[in-house]
Parts: C-alpha cells; structure tokens; sequence
C-alpha cells in the first residue's frame, strides 16, 4: 500500500467531511501524514474531526465552514488552500432530494445541482490548475451507483452523479499524462447519516451495505490505478447487469420497483 503524503504531496481537501465517506477520507490521509482542509456547513463535527486527527497523527487540519451550494463556500476553501502546496482534492460533499420530481421544491433540486455539479467543476477548475502546474497531484469525485441509468424518485441526483461520472473521466485522460491522477468512485449502499433521510427507509429492500471506511480507502488505494472504481463485489455485479446486460429502460423500471418500496407514499 502506498504513502500517499510520500506519493502526491503533503496537503489534501476534502470537502463533505463533517461525516460519513467525507471523514473516513480524512482519517486514512492523516493517517498517511497527510495535512488537511476539511470543509463543510458544520464547522462542530469540523473541529472535532482536526482535534482528533491532529491528536492521533500530529498532522496540522483547518476547518474551513462552507455551503457548497454557494459561490461563497467555494471562495471560503480558495481562501484556506492560497498558502499551501495542494497536493490531493477530493470532491466528495453531495446531497439527494428523494422523492416524485414535481413534488419537491425547484430551489432543493437546484441546490443539489449547484452541490453535486457546480460546485465540483468550480473546485475542479480552480485547484485543478494547481495540481498540473505542481505536475503531480489527484483529484478524486464521490460519484454513485445511481449514476448509470434514471432513477425515478431520485431523478436528478442520479443525473448530477452521471455528470460527476463522466466529468471525472474526462480529466482523467486530460490530466493523466501531466501527473495528475484522477479517480471518481461510485458508492453503492453505504451506512452514512445521508441514508437516513426523512420518509426513505432503505432497510425496506435488501441491500448489500457497506461501510464509509471501506469505501474512502478502496478508493484511496485505487489512486493512479483506476479511473473509475465500483467498491464491493455485489455493487460490481449490479453495475455489470445495469449497464450490460439489461437497457437502460429496464434498469430504470427495476430502480422504480426498488425505490417505490424504500419512499413513503408521500414522497411517491
Ligand atoms: N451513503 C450512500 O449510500 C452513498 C451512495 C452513493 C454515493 N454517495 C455519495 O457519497 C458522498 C458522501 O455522502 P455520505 O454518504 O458520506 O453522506 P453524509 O454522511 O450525509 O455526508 C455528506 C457530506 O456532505 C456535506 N454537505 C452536504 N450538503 C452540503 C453543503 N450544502 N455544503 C457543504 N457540504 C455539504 C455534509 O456536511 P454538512 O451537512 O456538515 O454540510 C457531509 O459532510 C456524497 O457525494 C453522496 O452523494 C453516498
């Protein structure tokens, strides 16, 4: 397994890091040595997560408050990287709206847009240029399993994920050959606080769950390996049957079959 403070550099941001994949991301690359701006709305569990860092591993960490569905978020992490050789980005912070399209408010879609997209290209753009001026750096994007077909009930999170997915691909063959390694992970099921939405209960079909940890340091070790990583055997099966052996037309029709079990009724 590599040193990753050893194989990019020796500061890293990691946006969603307040909880769930966001944190485990963080605790793996302090782990390493590496230092961090850890960025999200809740600047508590921020500061928590940087005391307990720099007590297990001595690396320094700067909690950076920022909603990342505002041009403003984007500007407060400019800000806390201006002075620090950036090494690693990892746009990781995003957000769904379950539930029938036309019963949600337009503003909540847009947000999930502004966090999911927006926000990632602005970084991308922004601190991308970093990394290839350095001539060595990743930069990694939380993508998911819903990425690969519609998903009715969550129509436009899956869309935002589709985006990410083949965003990330894009730079990968752009910025490859200039040292950059860039990785999008798609998550399947993952006990995070974002499955516990309200009126959505995905404990109401079987599931193959895994944990944040597992996920964040799959993807970490898949560094400068992959491009495109699906963590865990079942979420490798169930992409290959989306995506192959199934149309895009059934494999929606199966996601509503499922999401219409895990969505109150007064989400549907
Ligand atoms: N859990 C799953 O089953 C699953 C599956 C596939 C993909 N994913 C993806 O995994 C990523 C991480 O999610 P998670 O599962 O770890 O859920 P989580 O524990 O809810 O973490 C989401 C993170 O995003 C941050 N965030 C949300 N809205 C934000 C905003 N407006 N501005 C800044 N930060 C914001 C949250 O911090 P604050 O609330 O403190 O702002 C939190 O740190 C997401 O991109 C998600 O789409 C998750």
């Amino acid at each position: 397994m590599k040193n990753l403070a050893e194989e990019y550099g020796s500061w890293a941001l990691v946006t969603g890091a307040s909880s769930g994949i966001g944190a485990e991301f963080a605790r793996r690359l302090a782990a390493d040595g590496v230092n961090l701006v850890v960025a999200a709305r809740r600047l508590d569990r921020l500061e928590a997560l940087a005391g307990e860092l720099t007590e297990a591993h001595g690396v320094e960490v700067r909690p950076v408050r920022a909603d990342l569905t505002e041009r403003d978020g984007v500007d407060a992490i400019e800000k806390a990287t201006a002075d620090i050789d950036l090494a690693i980005v990892v746009n990781n912070a995003g957000a769904a709206r379950p539930g029938n399209f036309l019963k949600s408010g337009v503003e909540d879609q847009l947000d999930v847009v502004r966090l999911n997209v927006t926000t990632p290209v602005q970084l991308a753009h922004l601190l991308g240029e970093r990394l290839v001026d350095r001539g060595r750096g990743a930069m990694i994007f939380t993508g998911s399993t819903a990425a690969f077909a519609g998903v009715p009930t969550l129509a436009n999170y899956a869309a935002t994920k589709a985006f990410v997915g083949t965003f990330a691909e894009g730079l990968a063959a752009e910025w490859g050959p200039l040292g950059v390694d860039v990785l999008v992970v798609h998550p399947g099921p993952t006990r995070t606080e974002m499955v516990e939405m309200d009126g959505v209960d995905f404990n109401a079909v079987p599931m193959n769950w895994m944990t944040p940890d597992k996920v964040a340091g799959k993807a970490l070790d898949s560094l400068g390996r992959k491009t495109v990583l699906i963590p865990g055997a079942a979420n490798k099966v169930q992409r290959f049957v989306f995506t192959r052996l199934l149309s895009r037309r059934a494999t929606s029709a199966i996601w509503g079959t499922l999401m219409g079990r895990v969505t109150s009724a007064d989400l549907r």
